[in-house]
């Protein structure tokens, strides 16, 4: 793949559809919502949006449980809708990624309703249905994501079925060749109205065990984790022969021309990076969560880049994610002050980055009243902090009543600081996160030393991360002090340069030698040599 290549310089930004605009006062985004705020996005600067799922669905996930593949719920809108967003999304430079969520359907999709029908239907293996166990009981000791035993009895029938999520998400049998057919197929119906690519939902639990073997004891479990890890995955995810699915739906993609496939995958890097498949035949990128994981200090991050730098495999181009619709806010996990080290990081290490529609405005940790959740993971295992409602709040566009998010009742609390942090406000407002995230998206592109550029790191001391980013005959250095202190950068004697950016918006074209002072929780970007 060229470096000029759209996903290897572009940046992606996510939206949470529920949560982004809503055009119509139910109190949740739609498209419509997210049609309107297209110039919102150019003005930030990000090149593609990926949208968590609008299929229709009857919402036990939130959209992750689809009932028709080809259709778009009617909360957010209808299929003219949708053809009217990517067109004028496409008109403006824009690409469109898709979620995609092969795993499991809705149990109301119409191929479960026949699978569960009964034990002869013609799509009965199209799901995994098993016997009972020995004792009675479910077939094996597999735990859903969300808590409980993975397997639902159902009585009509006679067996169990499984669920890697909620009871109302059966996973489909992806050993099923009629089950691939008819989901590549689902996938041409979107790449035939122009989508750019797939983020492809829990990729890599598509194949299960073939014998079904029970998984083994977690010996570090503590009750104060998901019931999930009471067992360690190996036999129920990763399976050696999901690789073949993964290179099947690309050979799918490839039949297009520049579409990207994005896998969410929370694996260890070395197993990880196997989805970039033999010979990169695998996924584009396969999501690194790293950063969402690893504490937040230099030392370890300084480890994870280098260790993910040197997991890659030969050409396989690298991707950084800071946060997600499942996962804490970064602004929540590292304060204020550390979010925009963390935006200058993710917009200057080596790969693809993928922003959180709310980030770049610094929505923080945002307290969900018990009686306002609505997450089913926090429904099924409460207390124990697993829900993902906070992270999944209403963006604030003005000071208006709602933050200019819906004119009726939003279907989660906003952030209390929305009258004082939104867009309109903050996009005026020179020393702004948002207007950093601006400056660092600009920066990026004008500089393909910081996209495409090779990457060594640069030693440093206690706090401070550094490397270089180079192309051509351009080199730029990235200092980040993600301490609180003040910190000195020790570069070789007679190093010049001046500063490009620094996260405090006030120190650019400084001149800056072989000491580089940086300030607490600052980051700046220099252009070495000049
Ligand atoms: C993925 C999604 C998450 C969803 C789960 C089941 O992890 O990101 O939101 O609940 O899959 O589809």
């Amino acid at each position: 793949m060229p470096e000029n290549t759209w996903w290897k310089r572009g940046i992606v930004y996510q939206i949470y559809p529920r949560s982004f605009q809503d055009s119509n006062g139910d109190g949740i985004g739609d498209l419509e919502g997210i049609r309107q705020r297209l110039d919102y996005l150019v003005w930030l600067g990000v090149d593609a949006i990926w949208i968590s799922p609008i299929y229709n669905s009857p919402m036990a996930d939130f959209g992750y449980d689809v009932a028709d593949y080809c259709g778009i719920d009617p909360i957010f809108g209808a299929l003219e809708d949708f053809d009217r967003l990517i067109g004028e999304a496409h008109a403006r430079g824009l690409k469109l990624i898709l979620d995609f969520v092969p795993n499991h359907t809705s149990d109301q999709h119409p191929w479960f309703r026949e699978s569960r029908s009964s034990r002869t239907s013609p799509k009965r293996d199209w799901y995994i249905w098993r016997n009972p166990g020995p004792d009675g009981g479910p077939p094996n000791n597999w735990i859903s994501n969300f808590g409980g035993s993975a397997w639902e009895w159902d009585e009509a029938t006679g067996q169990y079925y499984y669920h890697a999520f909620l009871k109302e998400q059966p996973d489909l049998n992806w050993r099923n060749a009629e089950v691939r057919k008819a989901m590549y197929d689902t996938l041409r119906f979107w790449l035939d109205r122009g989508v750019d690519g797939f983020r492809v939902d829990v990729i890599w639990h598509l194949i299960k065990d073939a014998e079904f073997r029970d998984n083994p004891p977690n010996l570090a479990y503590q009750p104060s984790q998901a019931e999930i890890n009471r067992f360690l995955q190996v036999y129920s995810a990763d399976q050696p022969e999901v690789h073949e699915v993964v290179s099947e739906m690309r050979a799918v993609l490839d039949e297009y021309p520049h579409r990207v496939l994005i896998g969410e995958i929370y694996l260890p890097l070395e197993r990880l990076v196997a989805y970039y498949g033999p010979d990169l035949a695998g996924a584009h990128l396969p999501f690194n969560f790293q950063l969402v994981h690893t504490a937040w200090n230099a030392r370890e991050i300084g480890t994870l880049i280098k260790e993910y730098e040197t997991a890659l495999p030969e050409g396989g181009w690298p991707n950084w994610v800071l946060g997600n619709h499942d996962q804490p806010r970064i602004g929540a996990r590292v304060g204020p002050r550390q979010a925009r080290v963390a935006a200058m990081l993710l917009l200057t290490l080596r790969g693809t980055p993928t922003m959180y529609y709310g980030d770049e405005i610094g929505i923080g940790k945002v307290e969900i009243p018990p009686e306002a959740v609505q997450d089913p993971w926090e429904k099924n295992e409460p207390g124990l902090g697993l829900g993902r409602d906070p992270e999944r709040t209403p963006m604030h566009w003005d000071g208006s009543d709602q933050g200019g998010f819906t004119s009726g009742n939003p279907w989660l609390p906003l952030d209390p600081s929305f009258p004082t942090c939104h867009v309109e406000g903050l996009r005026n407002d020179p020393s702004s996160l948002l207007t950093l995230y601006r400056h660092l998206i600009e920066l990026r592109r004008q500089h393909l030393a910081l996209s495409v550029g090779r990457y060594a790191p640069v030693a440093a001391e206690r706090d401070i991360i550094a490397y270089e980013r180079w192309h051509g005959t351009e080199r730029l250095l990235v200092a980040l002090n993600l301490g609180h202190e003040p910190r000195t950068l020790s570069l070789p004697h007679r190093t010049m340069g001046r500063v490009l950016l620094s996260t405090s918006l006030d120190r650019r074209e400084e001149p800056v030698g072989a000491q580089i002072d940086l300030r607490p929780d600052e980051g700046l970007i220099v252009a070495l040599g000049t």
